[in-house]
């Protein structure tokens, strides 16, 4: 039984870094004409309102695009992207709703490009089906998304990107995530590939990120950010690692991240990160 439900905590600091990650993975594979395909294995409920109990209770998306809104300076263009989306879903008005992965990538699509999500919560799969109901575009499946990667790779396209967004409730999921991307990356050797994750336990990060340093993979890129100082209570910080970054990706990251962190940290004591895990740019 799941019981992690994203709407808790939608649109908080680690959104912000992972959906900023996957505008700047997008626009990448647009920058050729070509129809590209998008895989969200654990794709949430596409929008989040933020003026629900849910979101209320924790109220943990005012650290995150709260604070980015609030600010004035501009800051990378990355992030204007982002920002558009987010003002665009609130018709300009005062921010309620939030994105989610699927509803950022649809926004992002272009009649050529397809997207499939795959959804196992049994609440939170009605709410993806309505928010995609009619849409061509999209295919919103009812199914693990760890089982799935294997049937959908590779794409008719042979371009294209998944991610990996597992809540880690279960504590497999740290080497599952792995495996299975590995599955991906043999039948699809040339996709994009980006694995997120929280920092909770800094063990268990550091061993995730050695089996994808070990993995075989050619290129792996690690892109995280602390808020606070490992192990000081709760999710400290967050990363994703991404498999075959596109050209320039780390040069965006490193204008990215340390901006970021002045942001969702305001108060000091953030931090970054950005490693190669596996070959280079
Ligand atoms: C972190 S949330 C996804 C957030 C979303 N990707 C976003 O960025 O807006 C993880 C989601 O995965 C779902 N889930 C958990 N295990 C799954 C599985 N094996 N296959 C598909 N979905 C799963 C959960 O119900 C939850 O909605």
């Amino acid at each position: 039984m799941l019981s992690y439900r994203h709407a808790f905590h939608a649109g908080n600091f680690a959104d912000v870094l992972k959906h900023a990650v996957l505008i700047a993975l997008v626009q990448s594979l647009q920058r050729k004409e070509k129809p590209f395909f998008y895989l969200d294995t654990h794709a949430g409920l596409g929008r989040y309102d933020l003026n629900a109990a849910v979101a209320e209770k924790t109220g943990e998306w005012r650290h995150g695009i709260g604070r980015l809104l609030e600010k004035k300076e501009k800051g990378p263009v990355l992030l204007r992207t982002y920002l558009n989306v987010v003002k665009g879903l609130n018709h300009k008005g005062p921010l309620r709703y939030y994105p989610g992965s699927p509803r950022l990538v649809r926004e992002l699509l272009r009649p050529q490009d397809r997207m499939w999500l795959c959804e196992l919560h049994p609440k939170d799969i009605e709410g993806l089906r309505r928010e995609f109901d009619q849409d061509r575009q999209v295919k919103v499946a009812f199914e693990n998304g760890f089982q799935a990667v294997k049937a959908l790779l590779p794409p008719k396209e042979r371009r294209g990107l998944v991610l990996f967004d597992p809540s880690y409730e279960v504590k497999g999921d740290y080497r599952t995530v792995v495996e299975v991307m590995m599955q991906g990356y043999q039948r699809f050797a040339t996709g994009q590939f980006a694995i997120w994750y929280p920092v909770v336990d800094r063990g268990a990060v550091d061993r995730l990120c050695k089996a994808v340093a070990q993995s075989g993979v050619a290129r792996a890129l690690r892109v995280e950010q602390c808020i606070a100082i490992d192990g000081s209570g709760g999710m400290t910080g967050s990363g994703m690692i991404v498999v075959n970054p596109p050209w320039q990706f780390d040069e965006q990251m490193a204008e990215l991240l340390p901006w970021l962190t002045t942001v969702l940290a305001p108060a000091g004591g953030g931090t970054f990160q950005l490693e190669w895990l596996a070959g280079q740019a």
